[in-house]
């Protein structure tokens, strides 16, 4: 399946409407002055993407009543700051593809592609405005604020060795994070109490980090015509993530892996050894299980609330984090 094509998974069905209108929202944040930042937008919000995120905020905001409106413009708020990362990472990862298609700073200079990215950032931070809430507003900066600090620490120290605590701070930086904001907020702008806000940030955090390590995964198991970006990528750059590491524990004198962990420059060959050995060991299956083990931990976070079709779609979300192939 192209990674570009749409998801026929039925947790989406319930939003599927509110979806159509977060996608019109997200568009008409273009800047009618400048033609080209509108054309970047537009282009970008074409190439498609799953959409988790508003997935999650919608349905966490629907399940808990929130109110209608605010949910759209907070989800809309999220997918663009997702969107706006995703404009910077590439730029940060020098990397061409994504979705499918080429990315921006395959075609913009690095000046273009940084200022696209803050406008995008911008319309985000607006939304978050729009939505009314102080404390929604304060969270998103919350956010923002993790995920830059989460990459400005890979820049500087991501390369070698790390502790699994550290790998999970950074996938927590990177990208639970935003989950958690995704349905943190639904549920603020939901008439509960802090207790369900608290919980449904643990559903957030407990996904994400699920969804991270899957994304780990994929760049050792996948196809770059499925996943739509370049795979194997993370270890060539000397991003040591979760199968590397697990591998790393039962293989802890492995040469080749020990040339990267030294950041000497490998040749393509061993590079292209290590991945396919590392992705026939038992460490895919454990960062596997260990993903799990978050969605697990997700879904009994949900129970406490009552059994609805809201409820089911947010387990099944859960659940499709970890079966995905892109
Ligand atoms: C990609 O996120 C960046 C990560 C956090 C792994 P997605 O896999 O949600 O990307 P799109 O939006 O569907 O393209
Ligand atoms: C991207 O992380 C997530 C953010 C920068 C918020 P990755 O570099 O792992 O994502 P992909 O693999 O390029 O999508
Ligand atoms: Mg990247
Ligand atoms: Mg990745």
């Amino acid at each position: 399946m192209a990674s570009n094509s749409p998801i026929s998974v039925n947790f989406f069905a319930l939003v599927q409407e509110d979806l159509v209108r977060v996608e019109e929202l997200m568009r008409s944040q273009a800047d009618e002055r400048q033609p080209d930042l509108n054309a970047a937008l537009q282009h970008l919000l074409s190439s498609g993407g799953k959409r988790v995120r508003p997935a999650v905020a919608l349905l966490s905001g629907r399940m808990l009543h929130g109110d209608w409106e605010r949910l759209v413009t907070l989800s809309a708020a999220i997918e663009l700051l997702h969107t706006a990362t995703l404009v910077h990472d590439d730029l940060i990862d020098g990397s061409f593809l994504r979705r499918g298609i080429a990315t921006l700073n395959s075609q913009w200079s690095p000046a273009a592609t940084v200022l696209t990215g803050d406008y995008i950032f911008a319309r985000a931070a607006r939304l978050a405005a729009a939505t009314d809430s102080v404390e929604v507003m304060r969270l998103f900066a919350e956010t923002l604020a993790t995920i830059v600090s989460g990459e400005i620490t890979q820049l500087f120290s991501g390369r070698g060795n790390i502790s699994r605590e550290n790998y999970n701070q950074r996938i927590y930086a990177k990208t639970a994070s935003m989950f958690e904001l995704a349905a943190a907020a639904a549920a603020l702008l939901s008439p509960v109490g802090p207790e369900l806000v608290e919980t449904m940030r643990g559903y957030g955090y407990s996904i994400g980090m699920a969804f991270q390590i899957v994304d780990d995964i994929l760049d050792f198991t996948g196809e770059q015509a499925t996943v739509g970006k370049p795979v194997a990528s993370d270890l060539r750059q000397g991003l040591i993530t979760l199968p590397a590491l697990l591998y790393l524990n039962d293989f802890p004198d492995d040469r080749d892996m020990n040339q990267i962990l030294d950041g000497n420059h490998i040749e393509e060959v061993v590079i292209n050894r290590l991945i396919s050995n590392i992705r026939e060991s038992g460490a895919i299956h454990r960062a596997l299980q260990e993903a799990e083990r978050y969605v697990q931990r997700g879904l009994e976070l949900l129970s406490v609330f009552p059994e609805n079709s809201e409820r089911q779609a947010l387990e099944d979300l859960a659940r499709y984090f970890v079966s995905r192939q892109f």
